[in-house]
């Protein structure tokens, strides 16, 4: 599902880009830093903020973005080419990746999987192309916290909290490294896909 207006507004924010940079780094960290020199995925890519934060903290031996909306998928381009960035960035769905099982190390999903109707389709898709021993960074926004910004923020119908999300993760050869959740409104997990 696309932003809204205000959202969108939200995520292209100086305010935005300095979670990203800085909190969102910080946080993952603490339960496990990026692994380093790896193949990383961020899904639901938007403007290219996670993809430069990936570049840095992460060096990737490659780098690959995708994201539903044409224009957040433009931008994250530009900026990939204006940072010099070697990524790669290519409109998709969470939901069907279309890339082989097991051909990323890293996925970043930071905000994406509350947008997708089929959610679960979306972790389950995340966890299909992750290498074994590879390492999911998620960051989610939660059931109560879209309800109430429902009138500003439209969302998916299919909306979850933590303990679903944690959940769901784990029916699908993920171990929860670490995580930690905000009230229910949001949270962060770290999990690894098993050797086998
Ligand atoms: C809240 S924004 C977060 C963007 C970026 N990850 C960030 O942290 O700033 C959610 C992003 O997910 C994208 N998105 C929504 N549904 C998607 C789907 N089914 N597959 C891939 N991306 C999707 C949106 O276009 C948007 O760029």
């Amino acid at each position: 599902m696309k932003l809204s207006f205000w959202e969108r507004l939200v995520v292209n924010s100086p305010l935005r880009a300095f979670s990203l940079h800085l909190l969102e780094p910080w946080a993952f960290g603490q339960i496990l830093a990026f692994p380093q020199g790896k193949r990383a995925l961020d899904i639901g890519c938007g403007n290219g903020q996670g993809l430069a934060m990936l570049a840095a903290r992460a060096k990737p031996a490659k780098l690959l973005g995708i994201d539903l909306d044409p224009a957040q998928v433009a931008r994250a381009q530009a900026r990939m080419v204006a940072l010099g960035i070697p990524a790669t960035v290519r409109q998709g769905r969470a939901e069907e990746l279309l890339l082989a099982d097991g051909c990323v190390d890293i996925i970043t999903s930071l905000g994406c999987i509350h947008h997708v109707p089929n959610w679960r389709g979306a972790v389950a898709e995340s966890a299909r192309v992750l290498a074994p021993h590879g390492v999911m960074y998620l960051l989610e926004f939660y059931r109560p916290l879209l309800l109430a910004i429902h009138w500003l923020a439209p969302h998916p119908p299919a909306r979850f909290g933590h303990t679903e999300l944690l959940e769901e993760i784990t029916k699908h050869k993920l171990q929860v490294l670490g995580q930690w959740q905000c009230l229910g409104l949001f949270g962060v997990v770290v999990a690894q896909k098993s050797a086998t």
